[in-house]
């Protein structure tokens, strides 16, 4: 199978590495990739915004199976261009997309599919933002209704705070406040038949303590050994099957990956939102347990072909990930430095460098790109000896004023 992955982070280069060791798959592209992709695919240069580019680049390629790995392509409706052209797709279309790309969206798919989640209202004007605000009291939830990286969420006691990123914000969802542990749990989906991955648990703030500001993510690890066993089945009975089963009741079935990320409150599981794709980082743990090779399964997705497909196996260790940050993150992120110790990093068994963003300078050597750059990964037969593998991975890679936490898994792998 010839498949190409859209998308050029430490997601990508986890889909990649483990299309990479499925040998159903013959030739392995990756648009636009990164520097460490470059490693395991052929990458090209390609918009990944233009699904009329993207579908050249697959129909030149001869792609059997197309993966989009990013949010934005699909909600600018990539998916649907390589449809149109007759490509296996794995990624949903621009309408089923909505469930990341508009909050005020999801929320309405929920209430219709009695999906449980923070009650919320959306606020256009600030009469509308002042009562929301009062109607639920602090902590204070307010969110962007659109796409913003992870980055448009304010969690917050402070009225005065809440209200001006409300303002800022235009259209804004402002919601109940979820108590309880944070777990993502992704699905692969062809519409119809919905087959639920393991869970795993992201690390949103920047500094050690969940302290400082919301990011992309600064790790992750799985399983989690302080969940409820029965969590899994569940999560798809209760949010995952019936989300799938209104989406295609109202003509737009959604096919792909589908990330719910829940609150394990006091008063049950809620989801705290939707998204369209794999998550990053949780991708990066969750791909290092799974025995399935990836390629069929993603194949069976994009053909509607899920409810053949063997149920999925599993490894019974652990995996964690750490992100190596650059300066400044998650403000405007510095870039173009040198990063050095990767070689060292690779000697090491049962540990892995991702890279997220990186690329290669004038003189070949692998610079930073982006705010989030690596994402180091490792397994071990339990959390507390992944954890050590990853933290030493990292020890040996050095970034000039980069930044990572230190305590991903630590307080899991200390009660496993
Ligand atoms: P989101 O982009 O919706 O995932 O929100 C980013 C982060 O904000 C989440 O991972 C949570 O840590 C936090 N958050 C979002 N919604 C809520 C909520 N209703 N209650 C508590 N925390 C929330
Ligand atoms: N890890 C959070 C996300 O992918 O949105």
């Amino acid at each position: 199978m010839k498949v190409l992955v859209i998308g050029g982070g430490a997601r990508e280069h986890a889909l990649c590495r483990s299309l990479s060791l499925d040998p159903d798959v013959t030739a392995l592209h990756c648009a636009p990739g990164n520097a460490g992709i470059a490693e395991v695919a052929e990458v090209h240069q390609v918009d990944a915004l233009d699904g009329r580019a993207v579908s050249d680049l697959a129909a030149s390629l001869g792609a059997d199976l197309v993966v989009v790995g990013p949010e934005a392509p699909l909600v600018a409706g990539v998916a649907d261009a390589l449809r149109e052209r007759g490509f296996a797709v794995f990624g949903p279309s621009a309408r089923a997309a909505e469930l990341e790309g508009s909050k005020a969206f999801a929320k309405d798919v929920m209430a219709a599919a009695g999906v449980p989640t923070a009650r919320a209202y959306v606020c256009t004007t600030p009469e509308e933002i002042d009562a929301a605000l009062d109607a639920f009291g602090a902590p204070y939830v307010v969110k962007d209704d659109g796409l913003a990286a992870g980055k448009g969420v304010v969690v917050t006691g402070d009225l005065a705070a809440a209200r001006e990123h409300a303002l800022a914000c235009g259209r804004v969802v402002i919601e109940e406040f979820l108590d309880g542990p944070e777990v993502s749990l992704f699905a692969v989906t062809d519409g119809e038949t919905v087959v639920p991955l393991q869970p795993a648990q992201d690390f949103k703030r920047a500094l050690d303590g969940d302290e400082g500001p919301n990011t992309g993510g600064m790790g992750a690890y799985s399983p989690l050994p302080w969940a409820d066993p029965k969590l899994v089945d569940e999560v798809l009975r209760t949010v995952l099957q019936p989300t799938v089963d209104e989406l295609r009741r109202r003509g737009t079935p959604f096919s792909g990956l589908l990330y719910a990320g829940l609150a394990i409150t006091s008063r049950g599981v809620r989801v705290i939102e939707f998204n369209a794709r794999f998550g990053d980082p949780e991708t990066q743990v969750v791909l290092a347990r799974l025995k399935t090779p990836l390629a069929g399964l993603l194949h069976a997705a994009a053909t509607g072909t899920l409810a053949s497909l063997p149920p999925l196996r599993w490894s019974d260790g652990a995996a964690v990930t750490v992100v190596v940050a650059s300066h400044n993150y998650p403000g405007t992120p510095r870039t173009g430095d040198v990063i050095e110790g990767l070689a060292d990093a690779a000697e090491l068994d049962d540990a892995y460098v991702l890279h997220a963003g990186t690329a290669h300078d004038a003189e070949g050597r692998v610079v930073s790109a982006g705010g989030r750059v690596l994402s180091v990964t490792a397994t071990g037969p339990d959390l507390a000896t992944a954890r050590t593998r990853a933290y030493e991975a990292v020890s040996r890679v050095r970034l000039s004023g980069s930044h990572h936490r230190t305590d991903i898994a630590a307080r899991a792998a200390e009660a496993s």
